[in-house]
């Protein structure tokens, strides 16, 4: 088993925001992320896949076809996007990096089986000292 991973970056506006909650409960969770006018980071997105190496190309899957799956399902919805209101699979969710991260296995995962590998995981880091993974 052998795993290979794309990046790809993307910037993008969100709010993190509990309706049922008080604003004070609000602003007290999330601080700056609940600024009611938005704010935004320059996200790094990390997709891992995993499978062995096809010995006609000597390659797990072709990174060049998942970064276009990527663009297109993924990096077109959300770069230079707000995360709460332009992106149709961060509809109804809150907009964490965790919740993304989900998300966007979500979006991904059978098309990685198209392309003959298995989805891994899925790192997004919001800023360089914290970042998310998800394992599916
Ligand atoms: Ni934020």
């Amino acid at each position: 088993m052998i795993f290979i991973t794309r990046r790809e970056r993307f910037s993008a506006a969100h709010k993190l925001w509990n309706q049922n909650w008080s604003d004070e409960k609000n602003f007290s969770t999330f601080g700056k992320c609940a600024n009611p006018n938005w704010h935004g980071h320059n996200y790094e997105l990390f997709v891992t896949v995993k499978g062995s190496i096809d010995p006609d190309t000597g390659f797990v899957a072709d990174l060049k076809e998942i970064g276009k799956i990527l663009k297109e399902k993924v990096i077109s919805k959300i770069d230079h996007k707000n995360l709460n209101l332009d992106c149709d699979f961060m509809k109804d969710v809150m907009t964490s990096t965790e919740n993304l991260a989900v998300e966007i296995w979500n979006q991904i995962k059978s098309d990685m089986v198209t392309l003959g590998c298995e989805l891994h995981c899925v790192k997004i880091t919001e800023t360089e000292n914290q970042y998310v993974e998800y394992f599916g």
